[in-house]
This record gives structure tokens, sequence and C-alpha cells, in this order.
């Protein structure tokens, strides 16, 4: 088996894009498969710094194929931007793209509608959306009466299923936005504008599927690019504050189209303390000096919509659990480095719920904001560590922190990460 896949073990910005472009090196495709442009993945190169949010983060490496697969929701107008960025930066290669005629696309209708509702859950309570029109995508794919795929927008009833759906989504947002200003939309134009982005990403449009079957069976060496982390995941996340995808290792065959047993090794990516953006319970957040020590030395602001990330402690009951139902088989620990200077660390080993201890993630958001986390304090080091090239490099408090870490996650750590760029990274085991 000669895949790699890389999963978010947090609630996101983990340092994905970072740990895909380096392990690029070794493969021959790199895949996005769930998600869109919600995720926003930095890649750091020397002094340049891409951010990457539909493109897949193997898009620098000149020679390797990107695709994006049909579990993508798919924002044209961003996957155009982003390729127009490339090509002014000189990017080589940046247009070995395939995206697939299956990925859905996301409409003007669907930013409307994440607008309007802003997302809030039965309750009320603000979910905190990028606003990307992520939701109302997905929940149009799953309905299929108000669903338009990549390909779709190449066939001649293209213009009737934009005009049926602007009457019905113009009906649904009267509803949503009552006593609101709002302008409804005009299908004419939505099509207009639509047909225009189809015909730029006709070169790219492909039947993906088919592409990575005929990939792995031939031997290519395929790495899937998880974005959001296991804790977002619609199914096993902190539902309902998560995203509208399989964001967990649950997701990449369903995403992709290649069956598990092609998978191969499962990498998961954690920050070596925890940040969230939106609502939803965090247990270990430190709405407080630590949590903003953490902010301002990690730069916790979200790639995406800018907003301050919320900062807490590692939280090894959640990240355990999302290592288990991702199927992991080695860590890598990122962003170690920010943790520099800070005299104590603490790391949330169990959780006290219910009168008593447990190393359980529970399954309800009622239950999880229930739940007082039971820390361990270790010593924190003072050192530099952004130079570090190898694990004997590393001050002792940091290994011990990283031995522990991984103990009570119950995987090794086989990559360390020490700053943002390329370079920046310690590999513990030949991957
Ligand atoms: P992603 O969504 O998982 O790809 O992560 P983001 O790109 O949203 O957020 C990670 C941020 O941390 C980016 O700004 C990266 O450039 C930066 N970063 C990645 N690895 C490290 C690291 O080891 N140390 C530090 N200090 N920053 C890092
Ligand atoms: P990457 O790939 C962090 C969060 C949003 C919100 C919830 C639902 O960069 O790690 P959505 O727009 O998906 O309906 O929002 O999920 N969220 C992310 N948080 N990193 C991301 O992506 C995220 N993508 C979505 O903040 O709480
Ligand atoms: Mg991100």
């Amino acid at each position: 088996m000669s895949g790699t896949c890389v999963i978010g073990l947090q609630w996101g910005d983990e340092a994905k894009g970072k740990i895909v472009d380096l392990l690029t090196l070794k493969h021959d495709v790199v895949v996005r498969y769930q998600g869109g442009a919600n995720a926003g993945h930095t890649v750091v190169l020397g002094e340049e710094t891409y951010k990457l949010s539909l493109l897949p983060s193997g898009v620098l490496t000149p020679g390797v194929t990107c695709v994006i697969a049909g579990g993508v929701v798919l924002n044209p107008a961003k996957v155009i931007e982003e390729l127009n960025e490339l090509k002014k930066r000189d990017v080589e290669d940046f247009d070995n793209l395939k995206i697939s005629d299956r990925a859905h696309v996301i409409f003007p209708w669907h930013f409307a509608e994440d607008g309007a509702m802003n997302q809030s859950t039965s309750d009320g309570e603000n979910i905190g959306t990028t606003g990307r029109g992520i939701g109302p995508c997905y929940r149009d794919k799953v309905g299929r009466s108000y669903a338009i795929r990549l390909g779709d927008m190449y066939r001649d009833s293209f213009r009737n299923q934009v005009e049926h759906i602007v009457k019905v989504k113009n009906r649904v947002l009267a509803a949503m936005l009552a006593g609101q200003p709002w302008e409804p939309l005009v299908a004419r134009d939505i099509h207009a504008q639509y047909a225009v982005f189809a015909e730029r990403l006709r070169p790219y449009m492909a039947d993906t599927t088919e592409y990575l079957l005929d990939a792995v069976e031939s031997g290519k060496r395929l790495l899937f690019e998880g974005a959001q982390g296991a804790l977002l995941d619609v199914d096993h996340g902190t539902y309902p504050f998560v995203t509208s995808s399989n964001s967990s290792g649950v997701g990449i065959a369903n995403g992709s189209g290649v069956p598990g047993r092609h998978l191969g090794k499962v990498i998961g990516v954690v920050k070596a303390y925890t940040t969230r953006v939106g609502g939803g319970p965090f247990p270990t957040e430190q709405d407080n000096e630590a949590g903003q020590r953490l902010r301002d030395q990690g730069n916790e602001y979200g790639t995406v919509t800018g907003r301050p990330r919320r900062c807490g402690w590692l939280d090894t009951v959640a990240v355990r659990y999302s290592a288990r139902l991702s199927g992991v088989h080695g860590i890598c620990v990122s962003l170690l480095d920010v943790l520099s200077g800070i005299e104590e660390l603490k790391i949330c080993t169990a959780y006290e719920w219910a009168g008593r201890i447990s190393r359980q993630f529970p399954s309800h958001v009622d239950d999880l904001r229930q739940v007082q986390p039971i820390y361990e304090t270790m010593p924190g080091w003072q050192e530099d560590i952004t130079g570090a090239q190898s694990i004997e490099e590393l001050p002792q408090a940091t290994r011990n922190y990283l031995d522990r870490v991984s103990e009570l996650v119950g995987v090794p750590v086989e990559l360390v990460s020490v700053g943002p760029d390329r370079r920046q990274t310690i590999q513990v085991d030949a991957l």
C-alpha cells in the first residue's frame, strides 16, 4: 500500500498544509477529498507564504498531480482565484490539476443561506461557520433536488437547472430573511457568471474516481489531505458544532472513491496545545491570560476569516478519541515551538464527568460541556527550539512532553514541527 493520509486530530488548523507540502516530496498525487473553501492551509517556503483553500497543498511541488475529488464542495471562483495567484507568483506546474466532475458546486444561494441563518443550531446557538456556503451546499447534495455538480455545468440543461433552483431559493431566502432587506437572486446573471467559470475550469475537469483507481492500481503513491479536524466531523465530532463533511479519517474513502485497503498510513496532526474557531464546547479552553499567551505566541488568528482562535491546553482525551477514530498510525506534533518560554505546561489526561473519572470522549455536546478536565502539569522549557533538526537537539523537558503526549494518545510521535517552514520539521521515525 502506497497511500499516506494526513488528518487533523483537533478542531482544525493543526498545520496539515505544512505537513502535506512536506510529504508531497515522496508522493505522485495529492488529493483533497472533503470540505471546501472553509479550509485555509498554509505552506511556507523560505520567504514565501501560500494560503490554500481548495487547491491541494501539494501544488507547490513540481511534477505532482493535484486532485480535487468528488467529496469536495467546490467554489469555482475561489479555485480560479488560487490558480491565478499561483500563476502570478510563477509557481511551476501549478495547473497539473484534476477536478472531479462529481464535485458539488457552491452557488450564491449557498452563501446567502449560510449568512441568513448564520447556521445556528436548533437551540439558537451560533455554530460560527466560515460563511463559505459549505453546510447549505452539502445539504443540497444530500437532498438532491436543488444540487448542481461540476459535470452538470457543461450540459444543455444547466441553464434550466439554475432557473428552477433560483425560483425555489428566492422563496426560501424570503422566508429566512423575513423583515430584513435582501436582494433576490437573478438566474440569468448567475448562469452567465458560472458559464464563464465552467469554461475556465474545463481543462481540469475529470472523472477523478477513475483516475485515482488507475493511479493506485499502477503503483502511484497517493497523499490524501484532510481538511478541518476529526472533532469537526459531521458524524463523529462535537455535533452540531461541526462542519458538514466527514473530516476524520472515516471520510477518506467516501470523499475520494479510493477504497480503504489502498489508503496505507494515516498520520494525525496534533497541535501541541488546542485551538478552536467558532462555537461549541472546548473543555480545556483558557479564556484568560494563559490562552492569550498561546494566541500571541502562536499567532492564532483564522487563515480564512481572520477570527481570533480560541486557545487552550492540549486535550489528550479528545485527541486519543480522534486518533482511534481516524485509524492513526503515528502523530505529528506541530507548533511545539509556540510552547517555549511557558513555565508550566498542562495536559488534560482525563475528564471528571458525572462523578466519575473517565477517558471517554462524550458523544453529546451537553455532556462535553459538563466535563471537568483533569490536568497533569509538566515543566516547560525556555529554549528557542525553532532551529532543532533532531530529537536529540530538543531540551529534555520538550522530549518529556512529547513522550507523555505519545503515551496518552496511544500512538508514536513520528514528526515534530518547530516552525512554519518545511525545513523546521524533525522526522522521528522513517515514514
Ligand atoms: P491547517 O489548516 O491545518 O493547514 O493549518 P493553518 O495553516 O490554518 O494554521 C497553521 C498555522 O501555523 C499557519 O500559519 C502555519 O504557517 C503555522 N505553522 C505550521 N507549523 C508550525 C510550527 O511548527 N510552528 C509555528 N510557530 N507555526 C507553524
Ligand atoms: P482547516 O482545514 C478550523 C469550523 C468553523 C465552524 C465550523 C463549521 O483550515 O483546518 P463551516 O464553514 O465548515 O460550516 O463551519 O467548522 N471550521 C474550521 N475551523 N479550521 C478549518 O479548516 C475549519 N473549517 C471549518 O469555524 O466552527
Ligand atoms: Mg487552517
